[in-house]
């Protein structure tokens, strides 16, 4: 379900397309993306990362609402949060502070299982396998273990087979975390936040993944470059898209996200913003983003 669907330039023959055919922001021709079709049965899980190394991109606010969203057409959703931080576990209303069972457990203590540490989320189809500050010792405490690298995998293989797809919120580094989360991972998304400087860590982000690649994860792919926290008044952000479509090319996705205080609203109310204002545009672009993934063959 690739390719053709999502570069639908005009085959050989066929006539172009009109010129009042919908556009992206880059000036392509916006697909349709059709709904996704109910799955008769569920799992393996796709795992996606999410993953840029700049911190307030929209890691953790596509996490939550791109998971709701896949949740609403009946797929069923692990959120893995990857950060110390937590915010995807509080963003979804779990307070993981309080927890004496988390992601660090699972990953540090043999004889702790994901099963243990997983969470129902209030939203139907989503569960979480949360983080707290516990988690930032791990980076640390990894790296005398055997296979380092892999125990995330490894601690995710019990639930692969009960889950559609799994996100992964990532911290905003590149260390040890983060290249267990790409080892684990089938695909990567970036959120890029259409901001002047945002260009210049992805180059060393694309770096560490083709090195996860080569070394350890050889089926890696980056499912896509996210555009986040878009302004289509201000020129600006257009130049940022247009820069990232020149070097990207296809990676870059038609879905963007636009800059709305609905979303950091939606965080203090601890809500997806599917269940916060379900008919805000906010909404419809993380529906949309849903749509363009399945339609990529990015997610179940
Ligand atoms: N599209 C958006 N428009 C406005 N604010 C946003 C948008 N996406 C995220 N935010 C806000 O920006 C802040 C950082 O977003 P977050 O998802 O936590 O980034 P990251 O996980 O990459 O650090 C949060 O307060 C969040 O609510
Ligand atoms: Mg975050």
């Amino acid at each position: 379900m690739t390719g053709t669907l999502v570069d639908a330039g005009p085959a050989p023959g066929e006539p172009p397309p009109p010129d009042d055919a919908p556009r992206d922001v880059v000036g392509r021709v916006m697909p349709v993306f059709p709904e996704p079709p109910p799955l008769t049965s569920h799992g393996p899980a796709r795992i996606i990362a999410m993953c840029n190394q700049k911190g307030g991109v929209g890691k953790t606010t596509t996490t939550i609402n791109l998971g709701a969203c896949l949740a609403e057409h009946g797929r069923r959703v692990l959120l893995v949060d990857f950060d110390p931080q937590g915010a995807a576990s509080v963003g979804i209303g779990v307070n993981p502070h309080d927890l004496d069972v988390t992601i660090y457990n699972v990953l540090m203590e043999r004889g702790v299982r994901v099963e243990d540490a997983l969470i129902e989320s209030g939203i139907d189809g989503l569960d979480v396998l949360p983080a707290n500050i516990d988690l930032s010792a791990a980076e640390v405490q990894l790296v005398g273990e055997v296979a380092r690298e892999s125990v995330l995998s490894r601690a995710l293989r019990p639930v692969v087979d009960d889950y559609d797809v799994i996100l992964i919120d990532c911290q905003p580094s590149l260390g040890l975390l983060t290249v267990n989360a790409l080892t684990a991972a089938h695909g990567v998304l970036i959120p890029l936040e259409c901001e002047f400087f945002a260009l210049r860590g992805v180059a060393l982000l694309v770096e560490t993944i083709e090195k996860v690649r080569d070394r350890l994860n050889p089926a890696l792919e980056i499912d896509g470059i996210l555009p986040t926290m878009y302004d289509s008044r201000t020129l600006h952000s257009r130049e940022v898209v247009a820069r990232v479509h020149e070097a990207f090319g296809d990676t870059l996705l038609h879905s963007v996200i636009g800059r709305t205080v609905k979303f950091p609203d939606a965080t203090v109310a601890a809500e997806p913003i599917t269940a916060y204002a379900p008919g805000h545009p906010g909404a419809s672009a993380y529906r949309q983003l849903a749509r363009e993934l399945v339609a990529r063959g990015h997610a179940a």
